[in-house]
């Protein structure tokens, strides 16, 4: 694991934003940068951290993290389905294939769990029991393992907005997606969170849920874009002391992005208003967590990239 003066030494360099016009067509996600140009999409992952829909502030090493995390993710599913990927000419640059994104969010859960209003535990606990289709049985508590995941697939909302889970009669109402595409990818979700429990399993991280987002490419072929398996888009915890407390209906121990979250909603911030001012420990144990997330998953020891990452990135794009 890095020292923790080396996450503080990168605070400075952290990467906020990016301006490289000759890339191409910009857009900026609340994590990502993108460029278009032609058939290709660069994803440059910035050190943005977004919690409750706002950018939060940077971390260090973050976008490093999770453009390798999904790397690694990537590889280890291809055989499932096919993922938007070409190269990675930098560490927290992907260059992936321009896809026309399909216009919902596939949400895999394992678990019965969280507190937002769109999670499966906040709307059980308030009494629902058909939650986006599933049929939930009376009696779960907090944490509990769903005896199947289950698919909760969400509508993508327009910048700003929040995202809406659904059934799939609903989407197939709301959006263009056909019967088939919808089984498709339904399908591929729940192969991919398989695999992914499998492999986290083996380095004792229980894959709690996760996201997944699909494109079809300028050919027709439907497949994975965007992320996968990242402290971002999944929930992690460490198997070793799930039964203990839930049990003892003690919280989970986690590694995924909950620490900023919660250190925010402490604070009272809950996505409105002004955003706390986060202090550099905070900053650098959130980093740290980050970090210890990619080898955890992984299995593999993170080598990070000191150093101002503007710079680098121009050099290995020759930009
Ligand atoms: N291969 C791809 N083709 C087209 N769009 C993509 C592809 N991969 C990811 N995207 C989109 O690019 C954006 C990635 O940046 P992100 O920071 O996640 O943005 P957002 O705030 O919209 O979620 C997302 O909107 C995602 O849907
Ligand atoms: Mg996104």
């Amino acid at each position: 694991m890095i020292p923790t003066d080396q996450i503080q030494a990168q605070l400075p360099f952290c990467l906020e934003e990016t301006d490289f016009p000759t890339l191409g067509e910009k857009y900026i996600g609340k994590v990502r940068d993108n460029y278009t140009s032609g058939d290709k999409r660069y994803l440059i992952s910035s050190d943005r951290l977004s919690a409750f829909d706002r950018v939060i502030c940077t971390i260090p090493f973050k976008g490093q993290v999770l453009t390798q995390m999904a790397k690694f993710w990537f590889e280890q599913t291809k055989d499932i389905i096919g993922n938007h990927v070409i190269s990675y000419p930098d560490p927290q640059v992907c260059v992936g294939v321009q896809c026309t994104p399909l216009p919902i969010e596939m949400v895999v859960r394992g678990y019965i769990t969280g507190v937002t209003s769109t999670s499966a535990w906040f709307n059980y606990e308030k009494g629902v029991r058909n939650f986006c289709g599933n049929v939930l049985p009376e009696g779960l508590k907090k944490n509990q393992k769903f005896d199947k995941p289950i698919l909760t697939p969400s509508t993508k909302a327009e910048h700003g907005d929040h995202d809406e889970s659904v059934s799939r009669e609903e989407i197939l109402k709301r959006t263009s997606l056909t019967p088939e595409q919808y089984d498709f990818i339904a399908d591929a979700s729940l192969k991919l969170y398989n695999r992914g429990v499998e492999i986290a399993a083996k380095q004792g991280i229980i894959l709690v849920d996760t996201k997944y987002e699909f494109g079809l490419t300028p050919t027709g072929e439907i497949v994975l874009i965007d992320e996968i398996h990242t402290p971002d888009s999944s929930r992690f915890w460490f198997a070793d002391e799930y039964e203990k407390r839930f049990a003892s209906g003690e919280e989970q121990k986690k590694i995924d992005k909950e620490y900023l979250r919660e250190w925010l909603a402490e604070r009272g911030f809950t996505g409105d208003g002004e955003i706390p001012v986060i202090p550099d420990e905070i900053k650098v144990e959130t980093a740290r967590r980050y970090i210890e997330a990619y080898e955890l998953v992984t299995g593999q020891k993170f080598e990070a990239e000191v150093g101002d990452v503007t710079e680098r990135i121009k050099k290995n794009l020759g930009i």
